[in-house]
């Protein structure tokens, strides 16, 4: 029985397709509905294994784009030359690492990271993840750039939406039809990202500039 649900229409569409997961259906969904893979960008792909999301973005960047992915557990699959992958916790890495020797910021950072629980307070820890993508931005995504990160809807979803809100200029939830009408998963698609401004370490009585001089 659990076998006939698991196994279904997306399912056999991947496999016949050759994609790694069914789960590639739901980025072409959102791709397609919003358009947020950049063509010829530089993207990251947070929790990227086994690499069906890889496997879109690749195709949809086109050869003169860079795709940088990283999970916990290693991408066996060679998906293709422009991919760079890393084996590790998102939330412990130092970001300039996932950015690379070039320094470019990504023009689009997706995550289908999911917490590796099942059961009470998984929305929590979800929309915690997510969290530490927000709080990770500034140093890995352009101004202007777009990000969509799963999250289980829940308790922190609302706070979640508003902080993205604040944040980009268009931040809206959005289930793809891929999504199994159980899961409780969707994604938080935000367009055009406007980077908190560089701090100000001026003390509060310093002088405006050129007035030293007078
Ligand atoms: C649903 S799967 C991703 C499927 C992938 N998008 C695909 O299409 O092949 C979720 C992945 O998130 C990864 N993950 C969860 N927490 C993570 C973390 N803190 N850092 C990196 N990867 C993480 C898991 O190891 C798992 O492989």
């Amino acid at each position: 029985m659990a076998k006939r649900v698991l196994h279904d229409r997306y399912f056999r569409q991947a496999k016949r397709e050759g994609y790694l997961a069914r789960s590639a259906y739901k980025l072409m969904e959102i791709d397609d509905k919003r358009r947020v893979i950049p063509r010829a960008g530089k993207v990251l792909d947070l929790g990227c294994a086994p690499g069906s999301w890889l496997q879109v973005l690749t195709e949809r960047i086109g050869d003169k784009g860079q795709v940088v992915g990283i999970d916990l557990k290693t991408v066996t699959h060679d998906i293709g030359p422009n991919v760079r992958t890393i084996v590790g916790d998102f939330t412990a890495i130092d970001p300039a690492e996932l950015v690379g020797e070039d320094g470019r910021l990504f023009d689009a950072v997706f995550s289908d990271m999911a917490p590796d629980t099942s059961g009470h307070g998984d929305d929590f820890m979800s929309a915690r993840l997510c969290q530490e993508i927000v709080d990770r931005l500034p140093v890995l995504l352009r101004k202007g750039g777009a990000c969509v990160m799963k999250v289980l809807e829940g308790g922190g979803t609302p706070e979640l939406v508003k902080r993205c809100k604040g944040c980009f200029e268009e931040a809206k939830p959005f289930k793809p039809n891929a999504t199994r009408d159980v899961s409780r998963e969707m994604y938080v698609i935000c367009k055009r990202y406007r980077p908190p401004r560089p701090r100000d370490d001026r003390p509060d009585d310093a002088s405006p500039p050129g007035e030293d001089a007078r």
